[in-house]
């Protein structure tokens, strides 16, 4: 494993197929917190039983209600930063660009970025909580969730804890991976699976990986390259870097 930046150009300028997996940690300069890192993570402050599962909403709706309307104000208010940007102006250098991600706030596709599998849901979306009904927009009532047309809660369209995921993205997540030539890491503790298991999949499958992060996590012990650092200022290097024709003789 290496940690030169210059190491990471030149695999990504060798590859045509790209998979970018992004976590809490890309969307943290635009001022949205992780789950997991210090100040202000989420997961440090509220119980994920509780908010984050089938179990909890069922027994407190309107808590889980409000946490995420609490949390869709905040997300409403954030933009894109320069990592995003940058994610989705390199894509067009490529065949294929597929940006897996686990998070629920639509940056990547307000940053522009066009093949996005959002694999934990979208906050800014909603079903029923009995049917997976889609539910346009309701009206966000302070106490209980609004009703569905069939009578159950309406639930942000997220995955929690516990639940499958969306079998539409996770074929459209491993048929990306297995025919990437690079894996780029972005922002994640990986923890939290199938995310968590990417890394892994893609290495079998013969791709390399470059993981961006300030910290090192279990996937940096599989990565051939490790950038120590943030999102925002990282990847637009990056990309810059790799999109610039190679110097001459
Ligand atoms: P975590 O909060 O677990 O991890 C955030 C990661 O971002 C950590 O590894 C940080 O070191 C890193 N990080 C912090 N600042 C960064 C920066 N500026 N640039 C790049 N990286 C930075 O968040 P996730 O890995 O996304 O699921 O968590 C995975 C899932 O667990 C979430 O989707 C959510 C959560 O519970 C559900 O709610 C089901």
């Amino acid at each position: 494993m290496t940690r030169s930046i210059d190491d990471a150009v030149d695999i990504l300028r060798a590859s045509r197929r790209v998979v970018v997996t992004t976590g809490a940690g890309m969307s943290k300069e635009s001022g949205i917190p992780t789950f997991r890192d210090a100040p202000n993570a989420l997961w440090a402050n509220y119980n994920p039983e509780d908010l984050a599962t089938r179990a909890g909403f069922r027994r407190d709706p309107a808590l889980v209600w409000r946490w995420y309307a609490e949390r869709r104000a905040m997300i409403a208010g954030a933009k894109p930063h320069e990592g995003h940007l940058a994610l989705a102006r390199w894509e067009q250098r490529f065949d294929a660009f597929t940006i897996l991600t686990q998070n629920i706030d639509g940056l990547h596709v307000a940053a522009g970025s066009k093949d996005v599998v959002e694999l934990h849901g979208n906050i800014f979306r909603y079903k029923c909580f009995d049917h997976d009904h889609p539910v346009a927009e309701p009206l966000a009532g302070a106490g209980e969730p609004p009703r569905c047309a069939c009578g159950s809660w309406v639930r942000p369209a997220v995955v929690w804890f516990g639940e499958s995921l969306d079998a539409d993205h996770l074929c459209a997540a491993y048929d990306a991976l297995e025919r990437c030539n690079v894996l780029l890491i972005v922002g994640t503790s990986g923890v939290v699976y199938p995310a968590a298991g990417f890394a892994a999949t893609a290495k079998a499958n013969g791709a390399l990986v470059i993981e961006i992060n300030p910290e090192a996590t279990p996937a940096s012990e599989i990565a051939d390259v490790f950038i120590a650092g943030g999102a925002k200022s990282i990847l637009p290097v990056l990309a810059t870097k790799t999109v610039d024709p190679i110097a001459g003789p």
